[in-house]
């Protein structure tokens, strides 16, 4: 069975963005891979985070991913923290000695991130390679994530590629898995910009969490333009198209379906169209998170993907280990 792996960093709250770039695909997949799901914590110390909040989070993430759909009691699911498995830094560290530094300061991510601030650390450069050693640890072929991450997953590809060239084939080369619908939702209020967990403004995001009136509130007021023809037009019309995909991905009907059920109206109709389709599948998550969160299962959900993931990634390092040289034979 190929393997499937993706991660979610428990930065904040997850968004609608995130279920359609990451978790609605794992869902989807599931049956179909061995799948690793895990909680990059590491990664979200590449910004400053709150420890307390950090901890929170991570049980969250993984309650909220299985009130998502993700099936925790399936034989080939794999849920687990990446902290918990020391394989990843090691791993990343060898990588780290294997990238060119430009081959990362060119990465879209970091000159984003890095441009918002100036006194950003040297974790924030190495990121890629760690998302690395968390794809190359576990031989995934197939790598769910939104647009974002496209370029992250390529220098996977590439690094995997180098090191099979160099010391005999070790990885797996994997393939990125972007949707072709909803790869990218856009900010509600500055809908050039992708919708993101860690946004400053709070009406630029939906979060999983986020109460039924809040919800209804934000898709009311997200920013459309002037012209008033609802049609799909990612670089003309990026607001209004964000409010058809939403509409798609939530209500299951393709792009052009959506355009012609909303063509005759105004931007009114179709924010409350989105609403009628988005509120009740997210309550409908909230109740299924709140029963998961009450059952206590996360715990043991952890311990098992803990053990597993240790166990698969010990056998790879091994073999990286020997390859590079390090240690005795
Ligand atoms: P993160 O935590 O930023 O996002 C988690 C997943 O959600 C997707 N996503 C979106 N999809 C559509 N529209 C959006 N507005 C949107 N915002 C986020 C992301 O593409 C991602 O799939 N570096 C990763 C986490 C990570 C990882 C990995 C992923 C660490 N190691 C290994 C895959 C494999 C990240 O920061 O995702």
């Amino acid at each position: 069975m190929d393997r499937l792996l993706t991660g979610l960093q428990p930065s904040g709250s997850l968004t609608i963005g995130n279920y359609c770039g990451g978790i609605s695909q794992v869902a989807n997949y599931q049956k179909k891979y061995e799948t690793f799901l895990f909680v990059p914590d590491m990664h979200a110390i590449t910004v400053p985070q709150d420890p307390d909040a950090l901890h929170k989070n991570i049980i969250n993430a993984v309650a909220m991913y299985i009130a998502c759909g993700v099936d925790p009691n399936l034989p080939d699911m794999h849920i687990y923290i990446q902290s918990e498995n020391l394989y990843h830094a090691n791993l990343s560290w060898i990588l780290e000695c294997h990238t060119p530094h430009g081959d990362l300061t060119r990465m879209h991510q970091f000159k984003m991130k890095s441009a918002k601030n100036e006194a950003f650390t040297e974790g924030l450069v190495t990121y890629p390679d760690l998302m690395a050693a968390d794809i190359l640890l576990y031989d995934a072929k197939y790598v769910p994530t939104g647009i974002d991450q496209k370029q992250h997953v390529e220098l996977a590809r590439n690094l995997a590629e180098r090191f099979n060239n160099r010391y005999g084939e070790m990885f797996v080369i994997p393939e990125p898995l972007i949707p072709t619908i909803g790869a990218k939702i856009r900010d509600l209020q500055n809908p050039e910009a992708k919708m993101s967990k860690s946004t400053d403004n709070p009406k630029s995001a939906i979060f999983l969490a986020d109460d039924e009136k809040v919800i209804r509130k934000k898709i009311m007021s997200a920013v459309t333009d002037s012209d008033g023809k609802v049609a799909y037009d990612e670089e003309n019309k990026p607001g209004v198209s964000n409010l058809l995909t939403l509409y798609s991905v939530f209500g299951e009907v393709t792009i052009d379906e959506a355009v012609d059920k909303f063509k005759d109206g105004g931007y009114g109709d179709l924010k409350k169209g989105v609403a009628e389709v988005v509120i009740p599948k997210i309550v409908a998550f909230q109740d299924k998170y709140n029963e998961v969160i009450k059952s206590g299962i996360v715990d043991d959900v952890l311990d098992a993907g803990r053990d597993y993931s240790n166990k698969i990634a010990a056998e790879k390092y091994e073999m990286v280990r020997k390859a590079v040289g390090f240690g005795r034979i």
